[in-house]
């Protein structure tokens, strides 16, 4: 298999590098696709030397695969430049996303709709990615009605510039500032730009995505997202009302079962989910399962993953394995 990674260069990037070297993907051929700005530089891959090449090479040299992560415009322009040379794209942005014509793949959940033709595949945001995986198996059994959720994301979610922005202001050097304001002692209810409902984009993915990946419009989200200093990992505090009653010995069990999922819930050990386990994992860890005494039916968690495993690469690369053992590229 002839593989690009677009955006090599990059935070997501050379995650995906790891977990597409981890899970022995079956590459023959790799091609490290970045800016102008890197294209020369090396790189290593399974103790390999490659240089990053542009875009334009790397459409020209028609791989099977292009597993992109560098940025929405850069999807607009070049993902369907790979589609009519036959490339199947994996999209990291959310350029794609709620494109009526493109699918928006959690394998664990959908992937069973990918068919050859899908030339363009979207990757969920990763704030929706660790929500829909806790959310799939409840709304199956008790039909979801509304949820509420508020964000606490890392700055790894923005990229490398936000993650230096982080690192300076710890180490007191002025720098380039990736947020409109101080990130390290502080909390930006403000995750992507405002739209002109008063949501942030960020705000809406989360409404929106579940939607499309669940192919149900039945049950609404209401989200408040925001960054705080954390390097890595996104944390999610999650309040689902259901259509129909639950046990909470059921709920966790039905958790625990679930693949990709990890219940870590004992208040008598101060067990939780946290980004810092969650660090450098595949899974998506929940806990705090709680019931919210206020109103019916409702349940109360906290979710938590590292956004630049499940909630970027790992998905993409899982979505990669589908196509693979399914004969789909
Ligand atoms: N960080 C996350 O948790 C996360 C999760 C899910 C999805 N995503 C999405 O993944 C994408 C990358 O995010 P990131 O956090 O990895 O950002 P990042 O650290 O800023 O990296 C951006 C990458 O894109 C490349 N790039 C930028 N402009 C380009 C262009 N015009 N042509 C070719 N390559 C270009 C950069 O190459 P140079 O090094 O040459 O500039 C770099 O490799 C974004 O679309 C983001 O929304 C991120």
């Amino acid at each position: 298999m002839k593989v690009a990674v677009v955006g090599a260069t990059g935070m997501v990037g050379e995650v995906m590098l790891k977990v597409l070297a981890e899970r022995n993907f079956p590459i023959t051929e790799l091609l490290l696709v970045a800016s102008e700005r890197s294209v020369g530089k090396k790189m290593t891959y399974k103790n390999k030397e490659y240089t990053v090449i542009g875009l334009a090479d790397a459409v020209t040299a028609k791989p099977e695969i292009a597993i992109f992560s560098a940025g929405g415009d850069t999807s607009t322009e070049w993902a369907p430049k790979f589609a009519e040379v036959g490339t199947t794209v994996i999209d990291n942005s959310s350029a794609w996303r709620m494109d009526p014509t493109k699918k928006l793949v959690v394998p664990e959940i959908n992937a069973d709709q990918l068919t050859k033709e899908d030339k363009i595949i979207a990757n969920p945001n990763c704030s929706t990615i660790q929500l829909v995986m806790v959310l799939a198996p409840l709304h199956k059994k008790y039909k979801m009605k509304r949820v509420v959720i508020s964000t606490y994301q890392s700055v790894s979610g923005t990229g490398v510039k936000a993650v230096q922005q982080l690192e300076n202001e710890i180490a007191g050097i002025q720098g380039e500032m990736a947020y409109p304001y101080p990130i390290g002692r502080n909390a930006l209810p403000h995750c992507d730009v405002f739209l002109e409902n008063g949501y942030t984009k960020e705000e809406m993915k989360l409404a929106r995505e579940p939607q499309k990946i669940f192919d149900d419009r039945t049950f609404s989200i209401t989200a408040t997202a925001v960054r705080i200093p954390t390097a890595g990992g996104h944390s999610e505090s999650v309040n689902v009302q259901f259509e129909n009653d639950f046990d909470l010995t059921e709920v966790r069990k039905l958790l625990s079962e679930t693949a990709g999922v990890i219940v870590q819930d004992n208040p008598d050990t101060n067990t939780y989910p946290m980004p810092i386990y969650a660090h450098d994992k595949d899974d998506v860890f929940v806990g705090r399962i709680r019931r919210d005494e206020t109103q019916r039916n409702t349940l109360n968690m906290w979710i938590v993953a590292d956004n630049l495993r499940k909630g970027a690469a790992t998905n993409a690369v899982q979505i990669g394995e589908y196509l693979v053992a399914h004969n789909l590229v």
